[in-house]
């Protein structure tokens, strides 16, 4: 496969690159200690920070022997030069990597607080600060981490997400620290621009629900994946990406600007208005084609043998883009169950659309399948068409074709 993060990317990753570590109280700072041992090997210069928590799991001496690096663990201790060295140390780094992240270190980023050295050194930081957070499940779940967690990305943070699996507590579920290798691999990413790097793209992903009544209403088997593996790749290769996406199956993936919506109408209220902000639309929600003519008000009530439901259309929200599209590269998805190639690329060609993804409804295909298999269209021309693979490898090549499309060049900022 074509490096897709672009030409610039540093081969081999790290190299020259100045790391600082901040390590928190939690058991997995025993895994920060390989981290360090992989990132001296890749290249990197590394300086560790440590809570006063952090030194009751491993030493100060482990990590200054791994890092070839003084450690820092007070913010008052007497230096052989007067520096104040959170300054100097933020300044120095080109990343910084919280890892393990503690619930409380993530609480204080959060709020802002700069009580120690760690939460100051974050307070401080000039470079783009990663957090790998590690803990129970059950603090992982509560409502007070979720929500430091979305003001951290908000903030413009990057969390790489823990793990599920057996915990040192003896639980099991989401709360192991990311593998030292994955923590590598992120920051590797995050120094070689992608090929969507200033590229504003904007995802619909779901279903949408259309009301019947107030416990009952219309929608699809569309469980969200593939638009979310196409919103999680675009954000991977450096794209700004908004996400407008109706009812799922699944968690939504990280990205710059999320909007959740319920109706066919309410998709096209909030695409429209996102539209207009971006460079790149890719329509992978399956917006319901119909909607009750009137919703009824109580739950409507069993009453003879037969009961007639009028449906109308819902406004076309591809075909609405299409034509005021002024030169913004358009993605549609087409499901069909017959004449796919045919149907795919009139539909493309009415609705205006760059480009079309075909797929048929299946056990492993389609709509709620963690698989697919795609035929990509560039307007009426087959691009090509995939065997059975997963919808992150489609997303990846779907991206490809249109990272490679020359047209996108007039809008990298
Ligand atoms: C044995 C033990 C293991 C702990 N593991 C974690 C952990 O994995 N994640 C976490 O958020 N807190 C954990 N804690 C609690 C933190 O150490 C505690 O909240 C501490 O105040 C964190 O300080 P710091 O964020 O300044 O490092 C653990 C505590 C103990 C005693």
């Amino acid at each position: 496969m074509r490096n897709r993060r672009g030409k610039n990317s540093r081969e081999g990753g790290l190299s020259g690159t100045k790391i600082l570590l901040v390590v928190t109280g939690g058991i997995a700072a025993y895994k920060s200690a390989l981290l360090v041992r992989l990132l001296k090997c890749g290249g990197s210069e590394v300086r560790v920070v440590m809570s006063a928590a952090a030194t009751e799991f491993v030493t100060p001496l482990t990590f200054e022997i791994l890092s070839e690096n003084p450690v820092s663990i007070s913010m008052f201790a007497r230096r052989e030069r007067p520096v104040v060295e959170h300054v100097e140390l933020s300044k120095w780094a080109d990343r910084v990597v919280v890892a393990p992240a503690t619930a409380d270190i993530i609480a204080k980023a959060a709020l802002g607080v700069a009580d120690e050295i760690a939460s100051t050194v974050l307070l401080s930081a000039r470079a783009p600060v990663m957090f790998a957070p590690a803990m129970n499940e059950a603090m992982w779940a509560n409502p007070a981490v979720r929500r430091n967690i979305e003001t951290l990305v908000s903030d413009g943070k990057i969390i790489l997400d823990p793990g599920s699996g057996a915990l040192a507590c003896g639980d099991v579920g989401p709360g192991r620290m990311a593998e030292p290798e994955d923590i590598v691999r992120a920051l590797e990413a995050s120094f070689a621009p992608g090929d969507l790097a200033g590229i504003r793209v904007l995802v619909t992903a779901g279903r949408t629900e259309e009301e019947i009544d107030p416990v009952r209403y219309i929608t699809n088997r569309s469980s969200g994946r593939m638009g979310f593996a196409i919103a999680r790749e675009a954000r991977a290769r450096g794209a700004h990406v908004t996400l407008v996406h109706g009812p799922v199956d699944v968690p939504a993936p990280r990205v710059d600007a999320i909007e959740r919506v319920a109706t066919a109408a309410e998709m096209k209220a909030a695409v429209t208005k996102a539209f207009a902000r971006c460079d790149v639309c890719v329509m992978a929600a399956a917006v319901s084609d119909f909607t009750p003519v009137r919703r009824r008000a109580g739950k409507i009530k069993r009453a003879g043998k037969s009961f007639e439901l009028e449906l109308r259309s819902t406004e076309d929200i591809l075909s609405s883009l299409g034509k005021r599209k002024e030169g913004r590269i358009v993605v549609g998805f087409a499901l069909e169950t017959e004449n796919g190639e045919a149907n795919a690329t009139r539909k493309a060609r009415e609705k205006g659309c760059d480009y079309m993804v075909l797929n048929a409804p299946g056990k492993k295909t389609g709509f709620s399948a963690p698989t697919n298999q795609i035929t990509l269209f560039k307007e009426r021309k087959k691009l090509f068409a995939t065997p059975l693979i997963s919808k992150d490898e489609a997303a990846v090549l779907i991206l490809d074709a249109v990272a490679a499309d020359g047209r996108l060049k007039r809008f990298r900022r």
